[in-house]
Order: C-alpha cells, then structure tokens, then sequence
C-alpha cells in the first residue's frame, strides 16, 4: 500500500525541494525570523527582571542600582513597568511570527495543491485507470495539509525552541554554573523519555495514516456503491468490514495516546524533580550567603522554561516525520511523466481535408493483451461510419484512440492526413463533438452542463439543440428551464435525460467531427426516432463515427465496421454486409427474427389484459 511508506524523519533531498515552496515569501521569513528571535530573547528577560528585583530590593543587603529609584516602591514599579513592556513586547513578537509564519504556509499550501491540480489535469487518462481516485483526492487534501503544519509551525519553531533553550542555558550559565550543572543533570533521563515517546508514537503514527488511507477508500467505494449494497442486502456484511478497518484506526490511535499519557507526566515529574534539586541545594548556598535569593528564584523560573520546549521538540519530530512521508507521496505524483504530450513543434489540423484513417493500429492498455489488432480503415471526409460489435470488441478503444486519450503502440491514426501524435491534443479534441458511452454531468445548471464553459455557445444555440434531441418538452417541465440545477454527477436525472443533455451538448459545439458512442442506448423510441431526424441533419457535411448496438440505429450509414475480438472483421453498407452472411448477418438476424415473437407475446398480453 502507497501509504505504507518507512518514513525517515528528515531527507535533505525532499527538504530542499519543500523549502523551495517556501522561496518566494523569503521576505515575510526574513521578517518572522526577526520576531522569532525578539520573543525568544524577550523569554528569557522575565526571570531575569525577577532576580533583579528580589536582589535589589527584597533582599536586606540588596545593592542599588544606578538606573534604579532608591525607594523600594519606585524601584519595584520600575522593573515591574519594564516587566510589563516586555510582556508587551512577547505579545507582538508571539503574534508576529505566528501570523507572518500562518499565512506563509497558507500561500505555500495554495502553490502546491494549484501545481498538483495543472499536473493532474495533464495526466494521461491511463493514468487515472491505474490511480484510484480517492488516492488522488487524499494527495491534494490530507497530504497538503500535513505540509502546512510543517511549513506554518514545525520548521521556524523547531529554530525557535533550540534559540530559547539555547539562551536560556547562556544566561543561566553566566548566574551560575553550578544551578545550571544540577538542572541539566535530569536532562538524560528527559532525553531517554523523549526518544522512547517518539519511537513509540511515529510507529502508531504510520499505523494511523494507513487506517486513515483504508477508512477513506473503503467508504468511498461503498458509499458510491450504496444502491447495489443496499439491494443485495450486503449492509451487515460490509458493515463488520468498515469495523475491522475502524477498530485498527482505534487501536492505533489509542496507542498514541497511552505514549502522550505517559510521556508529559514523566517529564513534568523530571522537571519538578530538577527544581526540586534546585530549591535544596540553592537554598542551601543562600543560606551560606554564597548565593543571591534572585538567582535562587530566577533558577526556578528557568526550569519550567527549559522543559517546555524540549517536550515540543519531541511533538515538532511527528511533524518533520509526517511530512516526509506526505512529500514523498506528492513529489511522487508531481514526478509521474505525462504520456500523452503536444510535440514541440506541433502540425496544426487540416482544415480542409476532415478525414480519418487508422494505418495497421496495434494498441494494447496493458503489455501486450492486444485490444486491437492491426485494424485498418478509412473515413473519409463527410461521410458517416457505422462500428458495430461485440461487447469488449474494442469499439470504445477506437474513439479513444482518435481523441488521443491513449497513444497507439504500432501504426498510426491520421486525420485530414496528419498523424494525431503530430497534433497539439487540446486542438485535436476541439474538433471533435463527442458522446460518450457513460454520459457525465458536472454539478451546475443544465445550460451550464451543456455550454460547458464554451462561452461562444449563445443561449440560442443552446436552446436549438436541446429543441433537436427532444429534450425541451423535458427542461420546460422543470421550475427553472435551463438554468435547473443538476446535482452531483447528473444524480437527479435518469439516464436517458444525461444522454440527451450530453447529445444536445455536442450539437451546440457545431464540431467538424462527431462521434457518438451509444448516444441514444437509453432513451425511449419516440426520442430516438426524434433524435435520428436531428443527427441526420448533424451529419450532414460532417465525419461522423457512430456505435450502436441497435442496429436500427445504424442502417443508413455510407460504411459499416464489424469489430470482433480485437479486430476488424468486415466493412461496408449494409446491404453489402448482410449479402455476405458474416458477422453482421448474424447480429442482425438475432435482433431481428425474434421480433415477430415478441410481437407475438405483446398480443397474447394484450388479449389477457383485455
Ligand atoms: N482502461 C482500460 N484498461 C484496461 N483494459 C481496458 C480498458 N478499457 C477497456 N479495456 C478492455 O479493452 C477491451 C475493449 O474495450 P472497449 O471499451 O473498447 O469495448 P467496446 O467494444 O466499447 O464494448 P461495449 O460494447 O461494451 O462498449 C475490453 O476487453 C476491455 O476489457
Ligand atoms: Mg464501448
């Protein structure tokens, strides 16, 4: 499984390129870095203002200070006046880093998920036949997300805590080594916590992202599948499924938590014990007078300072380790060569010459399972080609090809005399008026679903073709006409209503090349009669590719193609294909000496309902 991945917890080679998203707002760094670096100082002032209180003025002994007002009362106002501003100042610098070091992952964020959108929306269709769809989706969303968390907060506060510890340790080192020897002498057993804690939780960590992988694509599937589980009463079945898959996400989370249950006592404990240490051995030295009480008392500060950042460091790893994992996954994706790609120079189409030929095409999805086999024909310009065939004969693989969703493996497709790997595809595909097997509607109104963001297509021209296939009766039905909207992928239509709409979506393009894959195979008779007048006028003057399992369908084309088993078995007119009692002859006899039987049936059933 792809989520499966032994994430290190830092690659350089990833880093760097991560880091190049974060480039182009160097400025808003540079500056958050500044802020970074005033708060972090500014943390260390606190304690310090402490100490010089206690020594100047709460100590009996206490020396004054040039700077400071002689009277008690003054004096404390002052530090405490200061001690104010440098809350003050910790606020700014908090809210500074944070925000600048936010809406920098934000920006960051939005780069990449708009460069992994270009990138799949490049990809060949092959791709998307080996990529599950929920995969993709967890690329641009979960994955992205994981990168901000260690664009927004992981990398500048991991520079942040070493620079408070490291402070923190200075100044303490210059009050007294001695204190500062004592305290860090827990620092062993807190850094022996810290590498058990991380162990255990990045291995349930990975345990989660996979369950988390498994939970979404198994509820994907079956909430897509909802109807077909539903109707075949599978709902217990796949419902102790998604337990399994849900317990493991459980237990794994569970896990994480028992490590985070353990691990802050344990270092909270440690951190108390230091200044336990602190507390008995400073008080002692004070007691000898070897000591100030300041120092004493800003030790004690210090301690439940330097712990804090040490136990985040420990959560900031998760992050860096996650992250990894994320990026190799999206740099993976960013990396997948597209297939199918415009030449450098690319040959523009024919305008004149509308005609299609396949030269010895051998193609193949996978190796060398041949879904065509040396198939040879030609259409030539205007005229209208019929393919009829088994199901899986390698119809729809045909106008695939064409389209150049997929490239040939041997021989060639040429149009107007030009091969198709010469062309820009995008100009190819602009040429053709296609309707597709399995009819797909996205979300909008249905004028939108059929102008399709062709804003040369008038309303007009909208209306006409709906007009064309029937379907005005329909969209005058409904409340708002044209501009009805269609939910999710047509959800709220049947299928014949998709089919129409992607017909009349076809029409209103005015292609040079139309090509119809089962266009009418779910629409009553009344309406395909209806639309057969309409593609009659269509096909006029334009190439057209037709396939229809209902022969009915296909009578008056100038050519048919019989496609069997991968291959191209007979070709020509209709009555040309029945004279010679082949394939076709064959197809056509069982769609059409059965009919005085059924008519048969319809009588005896109308007789008995009557
Ligand atoms: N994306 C794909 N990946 C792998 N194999 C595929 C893919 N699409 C189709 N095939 C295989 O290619 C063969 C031809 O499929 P194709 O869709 O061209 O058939 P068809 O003639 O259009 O059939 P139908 O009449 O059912 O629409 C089938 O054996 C099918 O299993
Ligand atoms: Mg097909």
């Amino acid at each position: 499984m792809e989520e499966d991945v032994t994430g290190k917890a830092y690659d350089g080679r990833l880093m760097r390129r991560l880091l190049g998203y974060m480039r182009p707002y160097r400025g808003k760094i540079a500056l958050s870095l500044v802020c970074l670096l005033g708060y972090s100082l500014l943390q260390v002032c606190g304690p310090l203002l402490t100490k010089l209180a206690v020594d100047r003025y709460l100590e009996p002994s206490g020396q004054l200070d040039r700077f400071l007002s002689a009277n008690p009362f003054t004096g404390i106002a002052q530090i405490s006046a200061i001690y104010l501003a440098v809350l003050g100042g910790i606020f700014i610098t908090e809210f500074g880093q944070m925000y600048i070091m936010q809406s920098v992952g934000q920006f960051a964020m939005f780069d990449l998920r708009r460069e992994l959108m270009v990138h799949m929306q490049r990809m060949h269709v092959g791709f998307f036949d080996r990529h599950p769809v929920g995969r993709l989706v967890t690329r641009l969303t979960t994955d992205v997300d994981v990168l901000n968390d260690l664009f927004a907060s992981g990398l500048v506060t991991i520079l942040g805590d070493l620079l408070t510890l490291s402070f923190i340790v200075f100044v303490m080192l210059r009050m007294s080594i001695g204190l500062t020897v004592l305290m860090l002498c827990v620092l062993p057993l807190v850094i022996g916590a810290t590498v058990l804690f991380r162990r255990s939780v990045s291995a349930s960590y990975r345990r989660i992202r996979v369950a988390v992988a498994r939970i979404n694509s198994y509820l994907q599937e079956h909430i897509t599948g909802i109807v077909v589980l539903q109707l075949f009463n599978r709902e217990a079945k796949s419902r102790a499924e998604f337990d399994e898959i849900n317990r493991q996400h459980m237990h794994a989370f569970k896990d994480t938590i028992t490590a985070y249950g353990w691990f802050y006592p344990v270092v909270e404990f440690l951190a108390y014990l230091s200044l336990a240490f602190i507390l008995s051995y400073g008080g002692y030295r004070v007691h000898n007078n070897q000591l100030s009480l300041g120092v004493v008392v800003a030790f004690l500060q210090y301690g439940l300072r330097f712990f804090r950042p040490i136990q985040d460091l420990s959560e900031k790893y998760n992050i860096l380790q996650a992250a990894m994992a994320s990026s190799e996954r999206i740099f993976k994706l960013l990396d997948t060569q597209v297939e199918v790609v415009a030449p450098e120079h690319p040959q523009p189409i024919p305008a004149r010459d509308a005609s299609i030929e396949f030269d010895h095409v051998w193609f193949a999805y996978n190796g060398e399972d041949w879904v065509l086999r040396d198939v040879s024909f030609r259409i030539d310009a205007g005229q209208t080609v019929a393919i009829v065939g088994h199901t899986g004969a390698g119809k729809t693989t045909l106008i695939s090809l064409i389209l150049r969703f997929y490239d040939v493996q041997r021989g060639a497709i040429r149009i107007g005399g030009v091969d198709v790997k010469e062309m820009n595809p995008l100009e190819l595909r602009r040429q053709f008026g296609v309707v597709l097997q399995d009819p797909y509607l996205f979300s909008g109104s249905i004028a939108e679903n059929i102008r399709l963001g062709t804003s040369s297509v008038t309303d007009a021209e909208i209306e006409e073709a709906a007009r064309q296939v029937n379907l005005i009766d329909f969209i005058r039905t409904l409340p708002a006409g044209f501009d009805q909207p269609i939910r999710e992928r047509g959800n709220s239509l049947s299928t014949g209503q998709k089919q129409l709409i992607s017909f009349a979506r076809a029409l209103a393009h005015r292609p040079r090349f139309l090509i119809l894959d089962e266009a009418t195979s779910s629409v009553d008779t009344e309406t395909e009669f209806r639309v057969r007048a309409a593609l009659d006028n269509m096909v006029e003057g334009r190439t057209s590719i037709i396939i229809a399992h209902r022969l009915s369908t296909i009578q008056r084309a100038s050519k048919i193609l019989v496609m069997h088993k991968a291959q191209l078995r007979e070709s020509g007119t209709h009555q040309e294909l029945l004279a010679v009692r082949g394939i076709y002859h064959k197809l056509y006899e069982l769609q059409y000496m059965n009919q005085p039987d059924l008519n048969q049936k319809d009588q005896n059933a109308e007789a008995l309902a009557g």
